[in-house]
Order: C-alpha cells, then structure tokens, then sequence
C-alpha cells in the first residue's frame, strides 16, 4: 500500500483533528472499492458508452427507441454494480467522522452508499438511483430500495434472452422509467445539460464556504459545476485535502485508494475506530 507524503498526512491529521466543520465531497472513485466503475479511468464507464449518447435524455431515449438492446446492456452495466454494491472502508470512515465532528457529505454519486455506511448529512448534487421524479413536472415519485433495483436488473436479463421484444424491455425498467396514467416518471438522476439538483446544490455552496477542512476523495474533477467547490473552499480559507491514487485537484494529495486512506486519517485524528 503507498503511504502519502508524512509532512502532508501530518497536516492533514491536524488540520481534520482541529476542525469544527467538515465537507466531504466524493466522486465515483470512493465506490471503486465497491465494484462501481468509475467514468474517466482506464476500464472506465464512458469509455465503453459514450456520455454523447448515454449521459443525456434525448440520446438515451433515442438509444432506447431505436437500439433496445444497446439501451438494455447500458442499464446493466449501470444498475447491475449499483444493486449488488456495499459501503467499502472508505463510507465507514466517513460515516464514523460523524461521531467526532460536524461532517456534510456532497457526493456526486448515485448509488446510496453513503447512506448504506450510516452517514445522515449526505447531499445527492447529481440525484440519486434510488427515487424517481415525473417525467413532466420533475417533481418526487417514488422511492426504491436497493432489492428493487435488484428485480429490474434480473428483468432486463430476462428481457434480453431470445428475441429481444423493446416492449419487455420496457415493462422491466417500468419502476425506473415509465409512462402512466399519471404521465410518466424517471430515475431522479442530473444528467449533463440538466440543472443540479435542488436543495441539495445550494446546501452544498453554503456547507463549502462554512468549512474549515474540505476533504476531496475520488473525483476527476472535470465536472462543473461540482468541481468548483474544492476551489470555493480554498478560498473561503478551509484546508483542502484531496484523497486519490493519481494526483488531481488542489491542496494537499493524499496518494491512495478511499479504503486506504480514510480509515488511517480518521483513526490517527480521532483516535481507533470504535
Ligand atoms: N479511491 C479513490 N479514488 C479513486 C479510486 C479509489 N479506489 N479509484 C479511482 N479513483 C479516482 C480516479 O483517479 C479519478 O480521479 O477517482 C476519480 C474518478 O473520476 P471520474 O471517473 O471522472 O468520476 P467523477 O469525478 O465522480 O465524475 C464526475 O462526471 O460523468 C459525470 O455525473 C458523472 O458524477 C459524475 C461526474
């Protein structure tokens, strides 16, 4: 395992051991260790469906309507880790910093993990997999429990065996997209041109400037408006902490992985977990 530079993890220890507010702001790099491909690595996400086709409503309708099998392996590829996926290390460390000090979690992830790990303040800024919105007023539907999501994916596979008829398709993904009598609803997700999701953008801003430590863990940092916020909160004056194998964003980098690292830093600022 690399251990990160002591200077910087000494700092780190006692900038996170003094704080009295703490932001946590996660990509999909923390649920890596949980089996979730993230988007820009190597083996990543959009290499294999293009963001062009699949990270916006129109071209996933269009894929839906016109290749309904491609439409259908995309949904496995991204429900399929999300249903079978546990809180790694990595959640349980941020979930046990709430025993020690004020922690606001923004995460840009879908996939519940937090909340799974225990964590409360969890802020969703691009939706989450597990509630659907009406397609026309984008206003709250539905929830949906890790198990459901489970039973659409073994749906899709059956759907998909033998003679792929769109209209089976359709009927398993139904709990997460569907027209009804009621118009119709989708996964509450914020896809790229869509406004981020409120309260949840705005809590964000405010937790981000009322920070003394911002910890980054696992997040490309190529989205705005999200990736502006370890930059907000430098100069709101907070130390910013980025935790990731590969050096990326600002402040000091912790180099490793979310289950590595977070457990170590927590534990030495706070003492073992209990
Ligand atoms: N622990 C910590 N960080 C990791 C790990 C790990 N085990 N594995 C990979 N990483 C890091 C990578 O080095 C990279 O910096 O996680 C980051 C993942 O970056 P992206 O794949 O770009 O994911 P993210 O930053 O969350 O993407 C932001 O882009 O496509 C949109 O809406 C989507 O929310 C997503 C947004």
């Amino acid at each position: 395992m690399t251990t990160p530079d002591n200077q910087q993890w000494e700092y780190a220890v006692d900038a996170l051991r003094r704080s009295r507010e703490v932001v946590v702001f996660t990509g999909a790099g923390i649920s890596a260790e949980s089996g979730i491909a993230t988007f820009r690595d190597d083996d990543g996400f959009w290499r294999r469906f293009p963001p062009e086709e699949f990270a916006n409503w129109s071209g996933l309708m269009k894929t839906a309507a016109t290749q309904p099998r491609r439409f259908g392996d995309f949904l496995l590829a991204i429900l399929e880790p999300i249903a079978h996926a546990e809180p790694n290390a990595g959640h349980q460390a941020i979930a046990e910093l709430e025993q020690h000090v004020n922690v606001s979690i923004i995460t840009q992830n879908i996939d519940g993990l937090h909340q799974s790990a225990g964590s409360t303040a969890v802020k969703e800024v691009h939706g989450t997999l597990f509630e659907t919105v009406d397609l026309r007023t984008n206003r709250f539907r539905n929830l949906l429990s890790r198990d459901e999501v489970k039973q659409v994916v073994e749906d899709i596979r059956r759907a998909m065996t033998g003679s792929l008829a769109a209209a089976r398709l359709m009927m398993a993904v139904s709990p997460l997209f569907g027209l009804d009598l009621k118009g119709g609803h989708r996964p509450n997700l914020v896809l790229f041109g869509d406004a981020m999701a409120e309260p949840a953008w705005s809590q964000s801003v405010e937790a981000t400037k009322a920070c003394d430590t911002f910890i980054a863990v696992g997040t490309s940092g190529e989205v705005f408006p999200a990736a502006s916020l370890p930059f907000e909160a430098q100069s709101s004056g907070a130390t910013v902490i980025t935790v990731d194998p590969v050096e990326s964003g600002t402040g000091f980098w912790l180099r490793g992985t979310a289950g590595e690292v977070l457990p170590r830093i927590v534990a030495d600022a706070f003492g073992q977990a209990n």
